[in-house]
C-alpha cells in the first residue's frame, strides 16, 4: 500500500492522444473514452494496467474488437497488441452522489472537476500518473448553457461543445465544468500579439465579486512576461468559482478552478486579507501554467518540483505588488505556524518525501513553503543574475517534461557551475535545523562561529550538515552599519566566518531576511535586542528582535510569574508611534507571538506547557500595552482613518492593519466604545470584521453579532467568517461550547469544506480552547472528523494534523489526545487518507 520513490518505472506505453465524451447526468453520467496507445520503447515490459475507481464499466474494445478487461485493485488489466491501438470504454458515473469532491463531482447543480492528485481515475479507466501527457479532445453533452474544458473551444451547438487542447497533459490537470454560469469577460494581448479570451465564470448572483480577481489575472499575466519571459499560450482562459472545493484553487490547463473563497470578492464582503489572498492564488494558479503545466512533475514525489517554485513565484509577484519587506514577515510568520510543528512533529517528512500511502496527504506546508524557501535559498546562493539563467535554461531544456528534482538542480549546476549534491539535503532531509552562535572579537577582528544541528525525525535518526546561507550585517555600538548584508555559506556542523577590520565590537545582525528556515538558537542580551530593534537597517530583523523580546517577556511571565515586560513596551512605542514607517510594517510589529509558539517554545526548554496559563499571560501583556498607551491609542487610531473610497491596495489595507491592531487594543480599556462606533460606521468588511472581533472579545457580542447574521445570512463567504469568527474570538473557557453551539445552527452545512473548517478550523486554532484540560475540545473535533470521514476523506485528513503537537502537553492532555486519535482510527471503513494520518500523528 505505501509507495516508494525508488519503485519509480515508466509507464510502458505513450498515449498519442485522448478522446472523450461526456453524456453529463446526476446519477448517470456517460463517458465514452477513446484513447490511442503505442508501445514505449523506453519502458520495462509489463502488464497493460488502467487506474479506475468507482467507475461501472459498460464496455470496453481495443481495435474496434470487445474485450473483457480483468478487473483488479484501483483498476483493469487487460491483453494488449505489440503494435499502436485504440482503446475505447464507456463507464457510469454518479457524479451527484460523489461527496469527496474529488473526480467529477455536483457543486450546487454545478459539474466540476478536481483531479489532482489522483482523481482522474475516478472519471475514467486511464494511466493516472502525472510522466503520462497527452492532447485531450473532449465533448460535453448537457442541457446547461455553460460548458467547459481544457484548452480552446472548437464547436458548440445547443446542448453540447468541443474543446480541444493542443498541449500535452497528465490527467490531473483535466477539467470539466457545466452549468449555469455567468461570465465576467475581458482581454489580453500577449507580449508577442496573442489576443486571449479571460472569462470568469461565476454563480448567477456573484458577478458583482469577479473585478478584483479579473484585474489580479492580467497583473500575473503581466508579471510573468516581465519577470520571468512566460507568455500565455492558449486563446481562452477560464477561471470558474465553485462553493465545494477541498483546496484553495487548481491550476488545470486553460481551466483554472477556484474555491469560491479564493477567488470571490467585493470590499463589502472580503476583508483586506482576503483580497491580497485571492491576488496570490490566481497569481499562483496562472504561475502554474509554466512551472506545472508545461514542465510538470514525474510522479508525485516531485510535487515541490513545481509547488515550491510557484509558491516562490507567487510571494515574488506580491512582494512586487505590495512591498517585499511586510510580505516577507508574513511568510515568516505563517512558515512558523504551519510548517515548523509539522517539521518538528510527528508528521515531519522531507520536501520530497521518499514514500507514500496517500499523497493528498502531502499537499503539506512542507511540500509547499519550505518548498519555496529552498528555492529562495539556492537564489540567494548563486545570486539573482544566475537565477535568472539557470530558469532561462530549466524552460528552454524541460518545456513540455515531466521532470525531477535531479532534472531541476542540474540546470542551476549547469548554469552556474556550481555543485548541488551537498543543497540536495535540503529536499531529503526532514527537520528544522537549529543553528547556534559563538561570537570571538580580538585586536579588530571579529568572528561567529556557527554550529548546526538538526533533531531527529521519523524515518530519519541522524542528519548531515546542510548548506545554509546565512545573511548576516555589523552594526557599530552608534548604531551606524559596518558590515552590510554579506552571506556566510555555512557548509560544516561548525564553521567560523572572520569579520577584519574593525574599530570597535560590533552588534551582528544574523540571519537577515529569514535567509534560511531554522531556528536561530543565540542568547543575546536584552539589550543588544532592544538595539537591533531600534536600529537594525534590516525591517526583517528589527521585527524579529522585538519578536523574540516579546517572546521571552511571555515565556516569563508564564514560568516566573514576572510583570510584562515594560522596558520593551517602551521600546516599541517608538516605532508604532514612527510616522516614517509603513503602517502595514508597525502593525507587524504589534503582532504577538502566537500562543501555540509559546507553548512549543517552553516544550523545547524542558517546561511542559500549560495551555491557560499562555493564556493568561498573552491577556496580561495586551491589558499592559493597552494601558501604558492609553495616552496615544485613540489618536492613532484616528490618524488611521481613511476618507478616500475603499481600495484593497496596500497602503490603504496597512493603515486599516494598523487601525485594526490599535482597535484591538483599545477595547481593553475602554470596553468597546470604539469598536461600536467603528461597527455602526462601517462600510466595508475589514472594518467591520475587526470592530465585531473587539466586541466579541469586550464581551459585548450581543446586538453585533446578530445584526451581522442579519445583514449577511444569505452570503455564504461572509457567513463562514461569521461561523469563524465566534469560535476565534471566544473566551477559552467557552470555545467548545460555542462551536458546539454552532454545529447545531441551520446553516452548519457541514458537507461544504469552507463551513466545516469555518467552525472546527478555528476551534482546532485556538490553542487554549481546544487544548481545554478536560479534554472536551479534542472530543468534540474527534467526533466531527470521525462523521465527515464517510464523506470528504480528504478534508478530514487535513484537519488531523490539529492533534500533531500532541506530545508537548501535560499526561493529562496527552492521554486525551492519544484517545482521540485512537477513536478516530476504530471507525469502521476509515479512509486510506486518515488512517495514514493518525497512524504517523500516534507513532
Ligand atoms: N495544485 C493545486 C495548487 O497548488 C493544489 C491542488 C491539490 N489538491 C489536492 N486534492 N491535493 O494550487
Ligand atoms: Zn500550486
Amino acid at each position: 500500500q505505501t509507495v516508494y520513490l525508488k519503485d519509480y518505472t515508466p509507464f510502458g506505453w505513450i498515449v498519442e492522444e485522448v478522446h472523450l465524451t461526456f453524456v453529463l447526468a446526476p446519477r448517470a453520467t456517460r463517458i465514452l473514452s477513446r484513447i490511442r496507445f503505442a508501445p514505449n520503447p523506453q519502458a520495462p515490459a509489463q502488464d497493460f494496467l488502467l487506474h479506475g475507481e468507482e467507475l461501472r464499466l459498460i464496455r470496453a474494445a481495443i481495435d474496434g474488437e470487445k474485450v473483457e478487461p480483468e478487473m483488479v485493485e484501483g483498476g483493469l488489466r487487460v491483453a494488449v497488441p505489440g503494435t499502436p491501438f485504440l482503446w475505447e470504454a464507456e463507464v457510469e458515473i454518479a457524479p451527484e452522489a460523489n461527496t469527496a469532491l474529488e473526480g467529477l463531482y455536483m457543486s450546487r447543480g454545478m459539474y466540476c472537476t478536481q483531479c489532482e492528485a489522483e482523481g482522474f481515475r475516478k472519471i475514467t479507466y486511464y494511466p493516472d500518473r502525472p510522466d503520462v501527457m497527452a492532447t485531450f479532445t473532449v465533448r460535453i453533452e448537457a442541457d446547461l448553457p455553460v460548458l467547459l474544458s481544457n484548452g480552446n473551444p472548437i464547436g458548440a451547438g445547443d446542448g453540447w461543445a468541443e474543446w480541444h487542447d493542443p498541449w500535452p497533459k497528465p490527467a490531473y490537470l483535466f477539467a470539466l465544468v457545466a452549468g449555469d454560469l455567468r461570465n465576467h469577460a475581458d482581454t489580453f494581448a500577449t507580449k508577442s500579439g496573442r489576443a486571449v479570451e479571460l472569462n470568469l465564470w461565476v454563480r448567477p448572483g456573484d458577478e458583482g465579486k469577479c473585478a478584483f480577481g479579473m484585474e489580479a489575472l492580467k497583473k500575473s499575466m503581466t508579471w510573468d512576461e516581465e519577470v520571468y519571459g512566460r507568455e500565455y499560450d492558449l486563446d481562452v482562459f477560464n477561471i470558474v468559482a465553485v462553493d465545494d472545493f477541498n483546496m484553495g484553487a487548481m491550476e488545470n490547463k486553460g481551466l483554472n478552478i477556484f474555491n469560491s473563497a479564493a477567488v470571490l470578492a467585493s470590499p463589502e464582503t472580503s476583508t483586506d486579507a482576503n483580497f491580497e489572498r485571492i491576488e496570490a492564488i490566481i497569481a499562483h494558479e496562472y504561475f502554474h501554467n509554466w512551472t506545472g503545466n508545461r514542465i510538470t512533475c514525474r510522479d508525485w514525489f516531485q510535487l515541490c518540483l513545481k509547488e515550491g517554485l510557484t509558491v516562490f513565484r507567487d510571494a515574488q509577484f506580491t512582494s512586487d505588488m505590495r512591498g517585499a519587506e511586510v510580505k516577507r514577515i508574513g511568510d515568516v510568520i505563517d512558515l512558523r505556524a504551519r510548517q515548523f510543528p509539522e517539521d518538528q512533529g510527528p508528521l515531519a517528512h522531507p520536501v520530497r518525501p521518499e514514500s507514500f500511502v496517500e499523497i493528498n496527504n502531502f499537499y503539506t506546508a512542507t511540500v509547499y513553503e519550505k518548498g519555496a524557501e529552498v528555492i529562495g535559498m539556492l537564489k540567494t546562493l548563486v545570486g539573482d543574475d544566475a537565477y535568472a539563467r539557470a530558469l532561462d535554461l530549466y524552460f528552454d531544456r524541460h518545456d513540455g517534461d515531466a521532470a525531477t528534482i535531479e532534472d531541476w538542480l542540474k540546470v542551476f549546476e549547469d548554469a552556474t557551475g556550481r555543485d548541488l549534491t551537498q543543497f540536495k539535503r535540503w529536499y531529503a532531509q526532514a527537520g528544522t535545523p537549529r543553528l547556534s552562535v559563538a561570537e570571538d572579537w580580538q585586536d579588530g577582528t571579529y568572528t561567529l562561529t556557527f554550529t548546526q544541528h538538526t533533531p531527529p525525525s521519523p524515518g530519519q535518526p541522524v542528519k548531515a550538515p546542510f548548506v545554509i546561507p546565512i545573511a548576516v550585517g555589523l552594526l557599530n555600538p552608534n548604531g551606524d552599519e559596518v558590515v552590510p548584508t554579506t552571506i556566510c555559506e555555512m557548509t560544516e556542523a561548525t564553521q567560523s566566518f572572520r569579520f577584519d577590520g574593525l574599530s570597535s565590537k560590533p552588534i551582528p545582525s544574523i540571519l537577515r531576511g529569514f535567509s534560511a528556515p531554522v531556528v536561530l538558537e543565540r542568547e543575546a542580551s536584552r539589550e543588544e535586542r532592544a538595539f537591533l530593534l531600534a536600529h537594525d537597517t534590516d525591517a526583517f530583523n528589527r521585527w524579529e528582535a522585538s519578536r523574540s523580546l516579546a517572546r521571552d517577556g511571555l515565556l516569563a511571565q508564564v514560568t516566573d510569574a514576572s510583570a510584562p515586560d515594560a522596558v520593551w513596551i517602551d521600546a516599541l512605542e517608538r516605532v508604532v508611534r514612527d510616522d516614517t514607517l509603513d503602517p502595514a510594517y508597525r502593525a507587524l510589529m504589534l503582532d504577538l507571538p502566537t500562543q501555540s509558539e509559546l507553548a512549543q517554545a517552553l516544550f523545547e526548554r524542558g517546561v511542559t506547557p500549560d495551555p491557560d496559563a499562555i493564556h493568561a499571560a498573552a491577556k496580561a501583556l495586551g491589558q499592559a500595552m493597552a494601558e501604558r498607551w492609553r495616552g496615544f491609542l485613540p489618536g492613532l487610531l484616528a490618524q488611521m482613518r481613511i476618507d478616500a473610497p475603499y481600495s484593497p491596495d496596500a497602503d490603504q489595507a496597512g493603515k486599516r492593519a494598523l487601525g485594526g491592531t490599535v482597535l484591538a487594543l483599545l477595547r481593553r480599556i475602554d470596553g468597546g466604545d470604539a469598536a461600536q462606533a467603528q461597527y455602526d460606521a462601517a462600510d466595508n468588511m475589514t472594518l467591520q470584521l475587526s470592530a465585531l472581533t473587539a466586541l466579541i472579545r469586550a464581551g459585548r457580542a450581543e446586538p453585533a453579532v446578530s445584526r451581522f447574521y442579519e445583514q449577511w445570512k444569505d452570503d455564504r463567504l461572509v457567513m463562514d467568517k461569521w461561523f469563524a469568527l465566534q469560535v476565534a474570538a471566544s473566551d477559552p473557557s467557552e470555545t467548545v461550547e460555542v462551536a458546539r453551539r454552532l454545529t447545531q445552527h441551520p446553516l452548519f452545512d457541514w458537507t461544504n469544506p469552507n463551513r466545516f473548517r469555518a467552525v472546527m478550523g478555528s476551534l482546532a486554532g485556538h490553542h487554549a480552547g481546544f487544548h481545554r484540560a478536560d479534554g472536551a475540545g479534542y472530543d468534540l473535533l474527534a467526533d466531527w472528523l470521525i462523521r465527515l470521514d464517510e464523506k470528504n476523506p480528504q478534508t478530514t485528513a487535513r484537519m488531523c494534523s490539529a492533534f500533531q503537537t500532541w506530545r508537548r502537553y501535560d499526561e493529562g492532555r496527552q492521554a486525551k489526545m492519544r484517545a482521540a486519535l485512537e477513536r478516530i482510527k476504530a471507525r469502521p471503513g476509515l479512509s486510506r487518507d486518515v488512517n495514514e494520518m493518525v497512524t504517523r500523528i500516534l507513532t
